[in-house]
């Protein structure tokens, strides 16, 4: 193949390849359509990588395809292995090897081009713009590595979840911040002198990556997953930098695409939590928040109706709509099977059966979705809150399953309670409401939740999985 049939051929292969990011993109942005998204995404991806072999030329492409063997491997096996409830750790670490990658192919992609030009040392040896991207994405790359390692360590438990707060650590970010400007600046400005350009990048380098563990260390390990989704968006913002480092327009599409999409799913966390996104990007949230696990407990609470599996199953019975609202006990318990095939006997026995999904529950993006589809809950059962809310009012029966903070009324209600102003599913609307949980404990926000008192609740104090089975049980049973 000649020189200019194997660039178009690889240019081709590069739009093709980006053109299947954002259709794959546009896939995981609906349930139904979630599974085809991932799989057009990994087949842009291959393309992304058979189209840079070729583009390799005379090169050896065998590290690149050991790279790919054995990276494919370990995602593999860690895909195939993970808990769902630990998958918030794993993306973690997934966003840090990404932004780490942008940033040891910056440094590379630097060391390389001066070592290469160190004779014609004197004259610039980095364009403006390259000195400006290849900082970038050192700088934005270092900090997503740290960053995303002590919100894995946080999530894993092997350092501690509760907030750190390091005196006065808004004036050293903001020191680290001016610093790897005003290096930068130097850098842009003075780009002749080879070993000093490469000892200003490391230095970067370094400022950054203590900058990450400065800006996530302050947070509570609960609140990491808005963390790591910001996370997410800076490793495409790094990835995207490092397209412009290599002139390569696939990485540059792809990178902005994570950047843009991450940003947007912190957004959407943001409100669904009632967080500003400046109190995310000023790196302090969680400090200040309730601490997960303390709060309301069992000796807050007036009386509450306790039934048995065979007093609740009288009342599902007796319904002709039941709303199944799941939350992060679901996950716990991996009742998901079991909530289905509850479900499923209920629909045989002519009710109207409907799951809303709170954008928040669990804990993680989609963390009910993933569940439910686990267990083949038909996608047109599933509502999102606004569409669903409506309707509880003419609801029979919603039985609550391990959810707490989504349905609690004082969101709505308390102005002096730490969730006030977040959504929530209005439960509390329906004509009965059955709550699956263990205890009266809390859940992530650490507060008591009135709805356990209200006359319409009934509590069925169990794992959500065992309390679901003895449902069914007594469903099945009643119906001879
Ligand atoms: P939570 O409010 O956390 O409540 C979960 C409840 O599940 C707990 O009260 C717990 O009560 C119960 N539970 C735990 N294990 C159980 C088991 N085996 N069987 C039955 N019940 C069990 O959950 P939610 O309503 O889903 O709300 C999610 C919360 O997480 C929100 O506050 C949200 O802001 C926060 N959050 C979400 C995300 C994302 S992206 N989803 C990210 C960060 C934070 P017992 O111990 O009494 O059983």
């Amino acid at each position: 193949m000649t020189g200019v049939a194997s660039s178009n051929l690889v240019l081709t292969l590069y739009l093709v390849s980006a053109v299947l990011f954002i259709v794959g993109l546009k896939g995981l942005t609906r349930i139904r359509t979630a599974r085809r998204g991932n799989i057009i995404s990994s087949l842009a991806m291959l393309i992304a990588i058979v189209a840079t072999l070729i583009d390799l030329g005379t090169f050896s492409p065998t590290w690149i395809i050991a790279g790919v063997v054995i990276g494919g491997a370990i995602g593999a096996i860690v895909a195939v292995r993970v808990q769902m409830t630990a998958i918030p750790e794993m993306v973690a670490l997934f966003n840090g090897c990404g932004g780490g990658a942008s940033a040891l192919v910056a440094l590379s992609v630097i060391w390389f081009a001066l070592f290469e030009k160190q004779q014609d040392a004197g004259v610039a040896l980095l364009s403006k713009a390259d000195a400006v991207t290849t900082m970038l994405s050192v700088f934005i790359g270092a900090l997503t590595l740290t960053g995303s390692v002590v919100a894995f360590l946080k999530l894993r438990g092997w350092i501690s979840g509760q907030p750190i707060l390091i005196p006065g650590r808004h004036v050293l970010n903001g020191l680290l911040i001016l610093g790897s400007l005003g290096i930068t600046a130097y850098f842009v400005m003075n780009a002749t002198d080879p070993s000093q350009m490469s000892l200003l990048t490391l230095v970067v380098c370094g400022l950054s990556l203590v900058l990450g563990i400065f800006l996530v260390i302050p947070i509570g390990g609960a609140d990491m997953p808005v963390v790591i989704s910001l996370l997410n968006s800076y490793s495409g913002l790094a990835a995207c930098a490092t397209g412009f480092v290599l002139s390569n327009n696939v990485l540059i599409i792809s990178g902005a695409l994570v950047g843009a999409s991450g940003l947007i799913l912190t957004q959407i966390m943001c409100k669904a939590m009632n967080r500003s996104l400046a109190n995310v990007l000023f790196g302090g949230f969680g400090a200040e928040e309730t601490t997960p696990g303390g709060g309301a407990d069992a000796r807050d609470y007036g009386p509450v109706r306790s039934y048995s599996a065979e007093e609740a199953a009288m009342v599902l019975e007796s319904a002709s709509s039941v709303i199944v609202v799941p939350g992060y006990g679901l996950a716990v318990a991996q009742a998901q099977h079991a909530v289905r095939e509850l479900g499923d006997l209920l629909e045989k026995q002519d009710v109207d059966v409907k799951y809303a999904i709170h954008p928040v529950a669990g804990r993680m993006p989609g963390h009910m979705n993933v569940l439910l589809a686990e267990s083949d809950v038909p996608y047109e059962q599933l509502h999102e809150m606004d569409q669903i809310n409506p309707e509880f009012r003419n609801t029979d029966v919603v039985l609550v399953v391990g959810a707490n903070d989504v349905v609690n009324p004082a969101a709505s209600k308390d102005s002096a309670s730490p969730i006030y102003g977040m959504p929530i599913l209005e439960v509390h609307n329906a004509s009965s409401v059955i709550v699956i949980k263990r205890s009266l404990s809390p859940g992530f926000a650490g507060i008591k939740n009135e709805l356990f008192e209200y006359d319409n609740t009934m509590m069925l104090f169990d794992d959500a999985k065992k309390a679901l089975q003895g449902l069914v049980a007594e469903l099945k049973e009643a119906a001879g």
